[in-house]
């Protein structure tokens, strides 16, 4: 089969192209962002195919891929925060580049499996013994977080989730009738091959740099906020999975990829640090929320079991473990870089004390 990968050089990319590099045939389309490739020499020699150069918001650049069965849609722009102040390159990136995405694989007569984002429940489900259950934050005092299902709705509370939501709302209703689709919901995804310049990505990251240079780690906030930490390997699965079985057309199958794990940042401080060579450290907890920060993720696993999709094998420690582990030696932003994105955010009044 030719599959094509948008965003193939980035980091869920690559790992899901050397899954399928030996028996199939792989087209990039990525903008090697240089916030994303600090060298994209190296990304496109890292990719076990053809890697074509363009913006997927951009027709022009759809041109010059070849016609494919499969199109796994990864493109995006990921930063929460950041979505909050760049809103039309995130709307641009995330939802003209899905419908691009949609509009050619339907004309090619391709599958589209494409990336969405758990961030489109934003707070997402809550459960109370008073009031049932309800979405998008708690209703009182006695409402505990709970895992998030695939048929919750829609409530994203920052730019990049309304995003998300509002492409896949726009493939359900032009694709999802004429070719097959599936829509994949990730977590917080870690490991290997992570970016570790970019400080507008995952917090894993900012806490590698502050580990190596002997630094406390900084928790925003007390640490309490929760989040379901999977390994790329895992979501690649995942996504290998549906490349390769996904064929029904009409309903577009959504699915969550996650561990069903919950984790606090304070615990995930923990894990990094025990991860690392230096095994322990001090953290520092800043009272900074981020505007487009949420509280509480995590997957409910369900639906993946009863589709036979792939079940993540790693548990949350152990990709945070491999991740720190494979990092380690690798070069990456010091530590200011995030605290100066930290600093930019505040000046803009989106990050408040
Ligand atoms: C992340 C992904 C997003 C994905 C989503 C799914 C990034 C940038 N975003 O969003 O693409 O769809 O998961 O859940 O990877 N924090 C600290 N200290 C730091 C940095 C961050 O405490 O040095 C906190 C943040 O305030 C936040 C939490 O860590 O509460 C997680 O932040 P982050 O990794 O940036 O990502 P999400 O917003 O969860």
């Amino acid at each position: 089969m030719r599959v094509l990968i948008t965003g193939g050089a980035g980091f869920i990319g690559k790992h899901l192209a050397h899954l399928l590099a030996d028996d199939h045939e792989l087209i990039a389309l990525d903008n090697l962002l240089p916030q994303v490739h600090a060298d994209p020499e190296v990304s496109v020699r890292d990719f076990p195919g053809t890697v074509l150069r363009g913006d997927v918001a951009d027709p022009d650049a759809w041109k010059q891929a070849p016609s494919c069965d499969v199109v796994v849609h990864l493109a995006a722009e990921t930063g929460t925060a950041q979505s909050m102040y760049e809103q039309d390159r995130y709307r641009r990136v995330n939802v003209e580049g899905t419908r691009l995405a949609g509009v050619w694989a339907k004309a090619a007569g391709a599958s589209l499996i494409s990336m969405s984002s758990r961030a489109v429940y934003g707070e997402g489900r809550y459960e109370c013994s008073q009031h049932g259950v309800g979405f998008g934050g708690a209703c009182c005092d006695d409402a505990v977080p709970a895992a998030s299902r695939e048929t919750d709705p829609f409530r994203p509370l920052s730019v990049y989730g309304e995003t998300k939501a509002e492409a896949e709302t726009l493939l359900s209703r032009e694709v999802a009738s004429s070719i097959p689709l599936a829509i994949v919901r990730p977590q917080n995804v870690v490991g290997p091959g992570q970016d570790l310049h970019n400080p507008y990505t995952g917090v894993l990251a900012a806490f590698l740099a502050r580990l190596k240079e002997g630094k406390p780690i900084t928790v925003y906030g007390d640490g309490s906020q929760t989040r379901d930490f999977v390994h790329v390997r895992d979501v690649a699965k995942l996504l290998a999975w549906l490349a390769l079985k996904h064929r029904s057309v009409g309903n577009p199958l959504v699915l969550n990829s996650g561990t069903g794990e919950r984790t606090t940042l304070t615990a995930l401080a923990h894990l990094a640090a025990a991860g690392s060579p230096r095994g322990t450290t001090e953290i520092e907890h800043l009272p900074i929320h981020r505007a487009g920060d949420i509280e509480h993720a995590l997957a409910d696993l369900s639906r993946l079991r009863e589709v036979g999709a792939p079940m993540p094998e790693l548990s949350t420690a152990e990709a945070v473990k491999d991740f720190i582990q494979q990092s380690w030696a690798k070069s990456g932003a010091p530590s200011e870089t995030w605290d100066q994105a930290l600093e930019e955010l505040s000046q803009k009044g989106m990050a408040s004390s």
